[in-house]
This record gives C-alpha cells, structure tokens and sequence, in this order.
C-alpha cells in the first residue's frame, strides 16, 4: 500500500519558508522513506510478544541487508498496532522502555506525552521508527552553510515505518492531545553514542547523548504534570 503523500510526506523550502509541495515519489528524501507496513493483519488479538520480536530483529540484523531487514521485523509488528499496544502497554508519560541495548542494536519503546516536543538531533547510526498509536510528526534537517536547515517533513501515523539513514538530523513532534508511542531500532549503541541536538530557538549545536535524553524526559514529565494539574 502507498501511503498518501499529500497528507503525510511533504518538502519543505528551508527553515524560514514553509511553502510545501507534495512529494513525487522519485523525490522522495532518501534519508527518511516511508512505507506502510505490509502485514497480513489479524488485529489485537495475536499477542506481540517483545521478547520474540527482540529475537527477530537480531536475527535479521544478520542478514546481508540488515536495515532492510531489521525494518520488515518493525513493519510487520506495527502492522498489528492494537497487538504492540497490548503488548508493550497504554503510554502514561514520556520515556523509553528499553527492549534491547547492545553495542551493535538498540530498540526501545518511546512514548511521547501529548503535543511533546523533541528538539532536532542526529543519531549516528541509521535508525527505524514504527507508530503502534497516536501520530509522531517528524521535520528533517540538513546541515547547509548557513547552519542548519529544514528541508523535508514526514506525518507517521498508526503503523507507518520511516528509516533514517545514519547522517539524518530530525526534530519530532506529538501534534495529538493523547499519548504517541513508537518502537524505534537503532544499528548502534544508542546510548553509549556522543551525539548533537541542536537548540530549537537559536539553532546552536549542543552535545547529546543517553544522559541528555533522559534528563529531558524528566523534564517534559514535570512540564506534563504541571499541564494537568497533577
Ligand atoms: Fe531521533
């Protein structure tokens, strides 16, 4: 199935313009392709079982195509949202539930709190992202000579995979007013990585890495906590 591209995938003419026109196919930016996952389906009803699908991936991080590979694993469980959902469990605050971290493959399970905000980074390693509920907006960034700049945006919705090559800059957005939560691999030690994020405001390039993520979580829990009154 070919996801919409107009409602889901656009380009974008650079951070200050946000004139957009759809996406061709062949236009299509290689550091992020979508697809829709190609299961055969089957709905909640057949259980997701985290530690069966951690075997699958790293058994097709072996194969001689492993992002491609690894990728068919994440698009067949997400295929069955309901299943993952199920499985991994309801989201209730911003985090990552780690499935895997070793020095060659990383899955976890993020969760987004509603309208989160994750400001642009890079990963090092090529990652995968797969929706099993809400939405997960992601704008894409290059490095041009007069810094950083937004060229692309993707809109993944339930069940949609998206692949990042290893030099992909990305900044994701929650845009809905309920939890998101997606199964992201990484063909790396995530953690263990030095990384870059930039800041959203001035665009100045900071040091990221398994310490800087999680702080900010933290934070976004207690910016959440205060938004509901908890
Ligand atoms: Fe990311």
């Amino acid at each position: 199935m070919t996801l919409s591209l107009t409602r889901r995938s656009l380009l974008i003419g650079g951070a200050a313009s946000m004139t957009a026109k759809p996406v061709l196919a062949h236009e299509m930016p290689q550091k992020m392709r979508l697809s829709a996952a190609t299961g055969t389906g089957g709905g909640a009803s057949a259980a997701f079982d985290r530690d069966r699908f951690v075997e699958d991936c790293i058994r097709a991080h072996l194969e001689t195509d492993p992002v491609a590979a690894v990728r068919e694993v994440l698009a067949r469980a997400v295929s069955r949202p309901g299943a993952v959902l199920a499985g991994l469990g309801e989201p209730k605050a911003a985090g990552l539930d780690v499935l895997l971290s070793s020095p060659s493959l990383t899955i976890f399970a993020a969760s987004w709190t509603p309208q989160m905000n994750l400001l642009a980074h890079d990963h090092k390693m090529w990652a995968l992202i797969g929706i099993y509920t809400g939405r997960e907006d992601n704008i894409l960034w290059r490095e041009g000579d007069d810094g950083l700049e937004a060229y692309a945006a993707n809109c993944l919705f339930e069940s949609d995979v998206a692949t990042l090559d290893a030099s992909a800059i990305h900044s994701v957005t929650n845009p809905l007013q309920r939890f998101t939560g997606g199964i992201h691999i990484y063909g790396g030690d995530f953690f263990a990585t030095e990384r870059r994020q930039w800041d959203p405001e001035t665009l100045q390039v900071e040091p990221s890495d398994g310490d800087v993520i999680r702080a900010m979580f933290a934070r976004e829990n207690e910016r959440y906590a205060k938004v509901c009154g908890d």
